[in-house]
């Protein structure tokens, strides 16, 4: 468990969450997945590993698209997908998406924001990271 006080630890929060994830060796996609509610920092920290993958667009949260994939400068994760799975009903709506084809493609880092929606599509080795949040001054992190 470790607190995020502000944004200045969000860029630590992301280079330790790379570097962790860098660690394992995967057969297909790399996937992150952050629990947490409205305003627990979810899209922040999805945008900051975004630009430390070299990601030079804005990167907005999907919720109304559900999904956007984005080119990065980084050799292992060449596209980020990020999946804001809130307003999906079924597991299946994120399937209709070609999900199982992304997760085959190791040059993926898949993050999904409301993983709880869509959770029996995850894969076993999914990275699953917990926020928590009492108000702005209180956040904490567990990965
Ligand atoms: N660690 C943090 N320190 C300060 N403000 C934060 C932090 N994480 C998120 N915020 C702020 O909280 C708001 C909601 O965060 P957001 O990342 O959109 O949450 P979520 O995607 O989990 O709903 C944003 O205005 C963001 O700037
Ligand atoms: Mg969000």
């Amino acid at each position: 468990m470790r607190k995020i006080l502000n944004l200045e630890e969000v860029e630590q929060i992301a280079k330790d969450i790379l570097e962790k994830i860098n660690k394992k060796i995967n057969k297909g996609a790399t996937v992150i997945a952050f629990y947490g509610d409205l305003g627990a920092g979810k899209t922040t920290i999805t945008k900051e590993i975004a630009k430390q993958l070299g990601i030079l667009v804005k990167v907005v949260s999907p919720t109304f698209v559900i999904m956007k994939i984005y080119k990065t400068k980084n050799d292992k994760y060449k596209n980020m997908v990020h999946i804001d799975a809130y307003r999906l009903d079924k597991s299946k709506e994120l399937l209709n998406l070609g999900f199982n084809e992304m997760l085959k493609d190791k040059d993926n880092l898949i993050v999904i924001e409301w993983p709880e929606r869509v959770e029996d599509c995850l894969p076993s080795n999914t990275h699953k990271i917990k926020l928590d949040h009492k108000d702005d001054t209180k956040r904490v992190i567990k990965f």
